[in-house]
């Protein structure tokens, strides 16, 4: 038996889907805990790209069950969309292959319209939300108004809280934000209720299916999504992410203790990436920058935006591994590193020439940080066919030897590229 959690090391997009599908072999669970379609997870086996976004990277290993706990946010109309883009490519989402919490919170149409009105408010000071409602879903959570799966299926109290919620979300939308959004309870009501009947069978406990599952000595593992960077607590605050994206917050959203954990892989690429606004102490402004992005297709799976790039950050790393209580870190998108005479890895941040050992809480502070960087040579060959450490170019290998020193962390696989069979275990 062994119970693992993959997080994203950094600020999300890191192949964590990627990750997970390949280590899902042999698993019989696997469990997404946190976010919502926020998400992109993005599989290539065979070459044939899927992209996923709530449904969890377990879900093209046919004998595995995949399950969404009660810490994601679910729109359940997405999600129908998602499955039947899968029943298009012959993978059959029935109910035995997906559970969702009963307790899990629903994303509806009004979340999103205040997640676009919030980010037009807010103008030069957006966050850049991939405008998928998660901010305003989690909200409703926490101020306990919130519509969970389990409210569908009884119609009585489901209608009262669509109209308590539905005239609250008209008045704050036309008169605090000022948009022209104005939604119909009875319109959503009927929608929700043909959804219910779909949906109903796939209803779980998942607090039970995991114990019973861990009694049982199988093998799960918990998806993380997003990255430690963007979490709630412990990110780039305000430029975050609405949950706890850190591997702690998989018990709480299952429902299970801690003490089931045997470990915690970190998901980390060679280089760095950020999409939407906040802290980027790597970024690079200049051609290398320019280069990563061309060379690692970095645009957006869910909203198709270009992303920042810049290097690898070794203390934002650290922070993770800390933060997270990582014992692996798998490292992706090495070939993108071929064909750069040298690679740049952040080894330490100073403010005003004193060293510090972490991104500043305060933006006052985080405007004056400066990274303390190590050139490493690079190298040129194409790395995309190499299935062993030793196959690497000399400057490759050295590259991941001192990303392990840096970080304190033990490296335990690295990526070559996006299909299944260009990760390897070391
Ligand atoms: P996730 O959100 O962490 O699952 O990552 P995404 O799927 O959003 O982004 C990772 C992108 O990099 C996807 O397009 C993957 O297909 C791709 N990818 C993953 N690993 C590698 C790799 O080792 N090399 C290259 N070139 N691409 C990779
Ligand atoms: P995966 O799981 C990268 C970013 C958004 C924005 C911030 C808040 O694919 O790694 P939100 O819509 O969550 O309120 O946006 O978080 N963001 C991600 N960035 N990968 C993701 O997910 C992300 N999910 C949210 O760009 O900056
Ligand atoms: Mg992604």
């Amino acid at each position: 038996m062994s119970v693992s959690i993959v997080v994203g090391v950094q600020w999300g997009d890191e192949g964590k889907g990627k990750v997970v599908d390949y280590l899902t072999e042999q698993a019989d669970l696997v469990v997404r805990f946190q976010g919502g379609n926020n998400a992109g997870h993005t599989l290539v086996i065979d070459g044939q790209k899927t992209a996923l976004q709530l449904i969890p990277s377990g879900i093209l290993r046919p004998g595995t069950r995949c399950l969404l706990a009660s810490g994601v946010v679910l729109n359940p109309f997405s999600l129908i969309e998602e499955i039947d883009r899968l029943a298009e490519i012959n993978v059959a989402v029935t109910p035995d292959r997906l559970g969702i919490a009963n307790n899990v919170q629903l994303i509806l149409p009004y979340h999103l319209a205040v997640d676009r009105g919030r980010e037009a408010e807010l103008a030069g000071g957006k966050i850049g939300t991939t405008g998928k409602g998660i901010g305003p879903a989690y909200e409703d959570a926490v101020s306990r108004c919130g519509i969970r799966l389990c409210d569908l299926f009884d119609a009585r109290h489901l209608s009262s809280l669509v109209e308590r919620n539905v005239a609250q979300k008209n008045a704050y939308l036309s008169r605090v934000l000022g948009t022209s959004d104005c939604f119909s309870a009875a319109e959503l009501l009927l929608e929700l209720n043909r959804l219910a009947e779909f949906l109903r069978p796939y209803a779980t406990d998942v607090s039970i299916e995991v114990s019973e599952a861990v009694k049982a000595g199988k093998e799960i593992v918990f998806e993380g999504a997003q990255g430690c960077l963007l979490d709630i607590s412990h990110g780039t605050y305000p430029f975050v992410t609405s949950s706890n994206t850190v591997a702690a917050y998989a018990c709480v959203s299952a429902g299970v203790g801690p003490q089931i954990v045997d470990s915690v892989v970190g998901i980390c690429k060679a280089y760095c990436t950020r999409v939407g606004s906040g802290p980027f102490p790597t970024e690079d402004f200049g051609v290398d920058g320019q280069n990563l992005r061309e060379a690692g297709r970095e645009f957006g799976t869910v909203t198709g935006r270009p992303r920042r790039c810049g290097w690898f950050d070794t203390a934002a790393v650290k922070k993770a591994v800390r933060l997270n209580g990582i014992d692996s870190l798998v490292i992706t998108k090495l070939d993108v590193l071929s064909g750069f005479k040298k690679v740049r890895l952040g080894t330490a941040y100073t403010i005003d020439g004193v060293e510090v050992n972490d991104i500043p809480v305060s933006p006052d502070a985080q405007d004056r940080l400066q990274v303390v960087y190590e050139d490493l040579p690079g190298w040129d060959e194409d790395i995309t066919a190499v299935r062993k450490f030793s196959e690497l170019p000399l400057n490759a290998q050295k590259l991941l030897t001192r990303i392990e020193e840096l970080s304190e962390s033990r490296i335990v696989g690295f990526s070559v590229g996006p299909d299944r069979v260009q990760t390897i275990r070391m």
